[in-house]
């Protein structure tokens, strides 16, 4: 890669949207990014937001050319725990062909592919970046509606996931949504001696057990919550047959297990794409120091985790399991139920015209068609971008299924990168040359 230098300034800025701490390094990163438009000749905006802004950017070439909106995010995820960090996070290397660095992938990496393919592209293009992503996009959605206008374009690209697999060029057609609770159950009014009060004293750690496993089926792994699997589409027989083979073994030796438990009667790439899931994401209570300490906790919690596919609503998906949890709360506690956030599925169509022009272009630059995929996790935006602007959506992950996204370690392959420009440019130049006119009715 020719000048690697910008996107490494770029990640060391520490953009963690999560940390109040961090919230002048986040508007760096948007100011940063801003300028490096501005400077490939794109009128560059930031809207402030409550919390942080976003960064819209255009550059109209020509009004008769085809315009594409591409989607990203600025803002990464905390670093910890950095002892795990074979580099500083936020000090980005390059080693063996990858760049080294908290948000590498996810997704400042991703999103500064497309600002190099903007370099010369003969179409007309417009930036939204935001730096909410990784706290649920709180307030992206009422930009969106309220900028139809603006936003406005022929085909939205979005780099912010993984190919299937490595040398695997990969078009992405469906998300998964996320419905996310915290859960709190309260006993008695403080902590108790368990000596002096064990055998009259509530236990909202064991009471949390009772609810957990009233969540979920322990022979069959479904989800026991009633209604949860309502709005679940099947998937069509069809679509299973583009499926790429996902190699199970590859997959049980690298995450370290001899089994890959889920629910009853689907694959596992069925249920990574295709089937909502619960997951218990933390859990915590009374004492987890050193040695032991004899204590009833007053107070115990998780989090909860569903994700969501199609056509699941995750505010009907909240407010269920609300219900079922305070069904199944054993007497003598108090269930306190948070929603922390959520985002809708999203599936496309993975032969609009740009997807179309996005796999031919994917096949000259790696001299293989791209396979199609769906993806486990979300994107919150992704929906409302669907269907307030009614345009084509592209998902071109460039990322790999190891680059350690939320982890230490996080990294991004070079060649990936690279690759991935070329694409885009390529892309770019195919749609000017030909524009958007849906090719021979078939799959391709
Ligand atoms: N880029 C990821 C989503 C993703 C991960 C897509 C892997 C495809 C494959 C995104 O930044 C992310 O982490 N999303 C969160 C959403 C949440 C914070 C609302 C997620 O999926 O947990
Ligand atoms: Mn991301
Ligand atoms: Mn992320």
């Amino acid at each position: 890669m020719k000048d690697l230098a910008p996107l490494l300034e770029f990640l060391s800025i520490p953009s963690v949207s999560t940390d109040p701490a961090r919230k002048e390094d986040v508007r760096r990163a948007a100011l940063w990014l801003a300028e490096r438009l501005k400077a490939l000749g794109f009128r560059a905006e930031l809207h402030e937001t409550p919390l942080h802004p976003i960064l819209y950017a255009e550059r109209l070439v020509d009004e008769k050319a085809p315009t594409v909106l591409v989607y990203g995010h600025y803002d990464v995820q905390p670093p910890d725990p950095l002892e795990l960090w074979e580099s500083p996070p936020f000090s980005p290397v390059v080693r063996e062909g990858r760049i080294y660095a908290r948000g590498a992938s996810d997704d400042k990496g991703q999103l500064f592919a497309h600002v190099l393919a903007a370099e010369e592209a003969p179409v007309n293009l417009k930036f939204l970046v935001e730096g909410e992503e990784e706290i649920g996009s709180p307030h992206l959605p009422p930009f969106v509606r309220a900028n139809r206008e603006k936003l406005r374009a022929d085909a939205v690209l979005i780099s912010d996931g993984a190919m299937f697999a490595p040398h695997t060029p990969t078009l992405t057609y469906g998300l998964r949504g996320l419905c996310y609770l915290e859960v709190r159950l309260r006993g008695a009014r403080r902590d108790l001696h368990s000596g002096a009060f064990g055998g009259v004293a509530p236990n909202p750690i064991q009471a949390l057990g009772w609810l957990l496993a009233r969540l979920k089926d322990e022979r069959t792994g479904r989800v026991l919550i009633p209604g949860f699997y309502e709005r679940v589409r099947p998937v069509p027989e069809e679509e299973k047959a583009l499926w790429p083979a996902l190699d199970e073994e590859a997959l049980k030796r690298e995450l370290g297990v001899e089994v890959l438990p889920g629910e009853e009667g689907y694959a596992p790439l069925e249920r990574l794409w295709a089937r909502p899931t619960l997951d218990p994401n933390g859990i915590w209570g009374g004492y987890q120091g050193e040695g032991s300490k004899t204590v009833i906790p007053a107070e115990a919690g998780m989090k909860l985790s569903m994700r969501l596919v199609p056509d699941q609503d995750p505010e009907e998906v909240a407010e269920r399991a609300e219900a079922h949890l305070k069904a199944v709360c054993p007497p003598g506690y108090a269930l306190e139920v948070r929603r922390l956030h959520g985002g809708r599925p999203v599936l496309t169509d993975p032969f609009s015209p740009p997807m179309r022009l996005m796999a031919r272009a994917l096949e000259e630059v790696w001299g293989r068609p791209p396979v199609y995929a769906r993806e486990g996790g979300t994107i919150p935006v992704v929906a409302e971008l669907q269907e307030a602007l009614g345009a084509p959506i592209v998902l071109l992950g460039l990322g790999l299924p190891d680059d350690n996204l939320h982890a230490p370690n996080e990294k991004l392959d070079l060649v990936n990168l690279e690759k991935g420009v070329a694409a885009l440019r390529r892309f770019h130049r195919l749609l000017a040359e030909e524009g958007l006119s849906p090719g021979p009715a078939s799959s391709p």
